[in-house]
């Protein structure tokens, strides 16, 4: 009599965008949904028109960062996917800038390191010009034709509105799906057995559940821990924002629970939140 047989392959889960046939029992490295692997990271193009501090923010809000750089290889990869999938796009806002910082020392706001890589354009950097750094083309026109040249960084006004580039690192795990092979001769393919999968990478974070028993529970331990901090810088900040609302930088979303301290919220003081004094509520601070 032949038994049900099982046969097990590796495959990279449907959560991750495409279904991908690998040998079994190795691990494997994918990009999150709508995320496309380059070089050695998952990259994304957002192409609507935003500031750096908004795109930042964007691509917080699908658990991710804005792009940063590290080497000769890594640039050539990306310039190499960017003239496949975006051949019109001269710019787009990298997580670099020196904002904050007194000498003209530039980081990846995504990575927190410094920038040691930095691929300037011809006649950068423009320090005067801005504090935050795009990736551009230089474009022009030879026999009829736009020519765009490989991207490179500029110095630009975090205000002003380009496309982004999101980064998320590569996801590595392991995943099994079995092919359960039934007499007579019918096949069915069974997902039976799930190894090692990965936190969903879409999962919101918790923010959405800031709220009073929150900030109880973080007046309770701050005590314990800080006694006598009196001021904490929280992410919360209104950078780049037309209208006065304010934002929670890490997850990108709007702060609709906003625990003032007396006499506040000040606008005019400043664009970024601290928690300030009894480590019990959100005070304006100088950005
Ligand atoms: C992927 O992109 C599509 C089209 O923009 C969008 O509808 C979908 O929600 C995205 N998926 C995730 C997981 O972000
Ligand atoms: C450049 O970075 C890639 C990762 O993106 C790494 O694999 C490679 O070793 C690096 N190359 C050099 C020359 O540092
Ligand atoms: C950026 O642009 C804004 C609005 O045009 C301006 O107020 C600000 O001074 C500029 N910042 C720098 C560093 O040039
Ligand atoms: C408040 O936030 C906590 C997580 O910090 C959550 O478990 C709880 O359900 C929230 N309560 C309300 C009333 O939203």
């Amino acid at each position: 009599m032949l038994w049900p047989k099982l046969v097990c392959f590796a495959f990279v889960s449907l959560a991750f965008g495409q279904l991908e046939h690998v040998a079994a029992d190795k691990t494997i490295a994918a990009c999150p949904t709508n995320f496309t692997r380059v070089a050695d990271k998952c990259l994304l193009i957002d192409d609507s028109w935003k500031n750096f501090y908004e795109s930042d923010r964007h691509c917080r809000s699908i658990n991710a960062g804005l792009l940063s750089l590290k080497n000769q290889t890594e640039l050539n990869a990306i310039n190499n996917w960017l003239a496949e999938v975006a051949p019109n796009q001269p710019e787009f806002w990298t997580s670099g800038n020196k904002l904050g910082e007194a000498r003209n020392d530039y980081f990846w706001q995504s990575t927190g390191e410094q920038a040691v890589y930095l691929p300037w354009n011809t006649g950068q950097p423009t320090p005067a010009s801005g504090d935050c750094l795009a990736l551009l083309a230089h474009v022009s026109m030879s026999t009829g034709q736009v020519v765009m040249d490989p991207h490179r960084l500029t110095v630009k006004n975090c205000t002003q509105w380009a496309a982004h580039i999101c980064q998320a690192p590569l996801q590595l795990f392991q995943t099994q799906l079995c092919l359960n092979t039934m007499p007579p001769g019918g096949q069915q393919l069974e997902e039976l057995l799930r190894v090692g999968s990965p936190l969903p990478i879409h999962q919101r974070r918790t923010s959405e559940h800031q709220n009073q028993t929150e900030l109880n529970a973080i007046n309770n331990w701050l005590p314990l821990v800080a006694e006598y901090q009196l001021e904490l810088w929280t992410s919360g900040n209104k950078l780049g924002q037309a209208r006065g609302d304010y934002f929670w930088q890490s997850t990108g979303e709007q702060a609709l629970y906003l625990p003032w301290n007396t006499g506040q919220p000040t606008p005019a003081s400043g664009d970024c939140l601290t928690l300030l004094a009894n480590y019990k509520h959100v005070h304006v601070e100088h950005s």
